[in-house]
């Protein structure tokens, strides 16, 4: 397992730590924290330096505003949300380099913190660009990572900062690389993925990186409709991605000599113009108007079939359109099977975790990671930029 210097090394009495959280949370329209698990998941590392006498200086982005300046993704609620769970004020700069945050990094006391603007309001900082970057480090002493979510990110604050100053892997950042190690390398046998969601063209590496190091992979959502497609199945007036035909079966040649078995749904709920009821069709007889929205009760039992047994469970992705409470079912009555099922289970990736959390299923997991891209990189065993960069343990 890959083991980072952790913080616990750090002689952070006094001194001022950079810090690179994650606190890139999905927002209401009003912009208030509609979801704050990523600040809740840094409260350890941040605790650790408050009882350590640090001087703390927070960097984070939120969301993608391209380099601008832009109102919509300021910090602001993440610092309000930040100081109620910390239980003191944590003041924000109003940029994150410049005269203001100077002045408040130097004159910030023993045990408090400072939280900085949204650091994409910089095109230095998804460029890595050297003067940005060296902006950035002459704001601290010390550097800890532990924006787990944003280490497959190679950013100005991933790693421009740790090159120019001593840097050390925070908790989070430790946990998450010890929590998910076991899914790469040599995991517990069976291993079983579960993967759903849309977008093959993008996921297409991530089930490749499976083949030979998992026994089953259990296709779901739109992410199975082209595999379908390809086998010939019917699709009624769903329109899966175009122009995958030939990678999509060549991956199907690859996982039979890989010895991986990939199992796709056998019926289907669908959604018929002027039906508000779904009905269920097995993948042969669906009817010429209907849009596939999620697995079948008959795949949804082959699905936990499948899953008895294991002893490692990756699970990225709904099975079914999850914005739609009637295309729920099957993500649910499969992941909530693990409940039942011995074994070390994972969930990672995009919205799952809050997906687990609004479909009462998290109970079925050991850990639900905190990073979307950044975990599903891991997983495929991919060196990751702000991970490369800290000094080994
Ligand atoms: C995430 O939410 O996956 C991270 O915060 C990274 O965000 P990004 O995809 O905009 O780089």
């Amino acid at each position: 397992m890959m083991t980072k210097r952790g913080m616990q090394a750090a002689p952070v009495h006094g001194r001022r730590v950079l810090v690179r959280v994650d606190f890139n949370v999905p927002q209401l329209p009003n912009g208030q924290v509609a979801d704050d698990r990523r600040i809740v998941e840094a409260l350890p590392t941040l605790n650790h330096l408050r009882a350590a006498g640090a001087r703390t200086i927070l960097l984070s982005h939120l969301g993608r505003p391209d380099g601008h300046k832009d109102p919509r993704f300021s910090l602001r609620p993440v610092a309000h949300r930040l100081s109620a769970l910390l239980g003191e004020p944590v003041p924000l700069a109003g940029d994150v380099v410049g005269i203001e945050a100077l002045e408040l990094s130097a004159r910030l006391e023993n045990g408090h913190f400072l939280l900085l603007e949204n650091l994409r309001f910089h095109p230095g900082e998804e460029a890595n660009d050297p003067t940005f970057a060296a902006q950035l480090a002459r704001l601290g002493e010390l550097f800890i990572e532990d924006a787990f979510g944003t280490v497959h990110r190679a950013h100005a604050s991933t790693v421009g900062v740790p090159r120019r100053l001593p840097s050390f892997a925070g908790l989070l950042v430790e946990r998450e690389v010890r929590e998910l190690s076991p899914l790469v390398g040599t995991p517990s046998r069976p291993y079983v993925v579960v993967v759903g969601g849309a977008k093959v063209k993008d996921k297409l590496p991530l089930l490749t990186s499976f083949l030979g190091r998992a026994d089953r992979l259990l296709i779901g959502g739109a992410l199975a409709h082209p595999f379908l497609a390809a086998q010939g199945a019917r699709m009624g007036a769903t329109a899966p991605e175009t122009g995958l035909e030939g990678a999509v079966t060549e991956f199907l040649r690859a996982a039979q000599s890989a010895r991986t078995e990939v199992l796709l749904p056998s019926d289907v709920v669908v959604e018929r113009p002027g039906r508000t009821e779904a009905e269920t069709y097995p993948t042969n007889q669906v009817p010429a108007d209907a849009i596939l929205q999620d697995i079948g009760p008959e795949t949804r039992a082959r699905f936990v079939t499948a899953l008895a047994g294991s002893q490692t469970v990756f699970w990225n992705g709904p099975l079914g359109r999850a914005e739609d409470p009637r295309f729920t079912d099957g993500t649910r009555e499969v992941l909530g099977a693990l409940q039942t099922i011995a074994g070390y289970h994972v969930a990672a990736g995009g919205d799952s975790a809050r997906l687990a959390q609004d479909l009462g299923v998290t109970a079925g997991f050991q850990f639900v990671s905190t990073g979307g891209g950044a975990a599903l990189e891991f997983v495929q065993g991919l060196e990751l930029p702000g991970l490369a960069v800290l000094p080994d343990a």
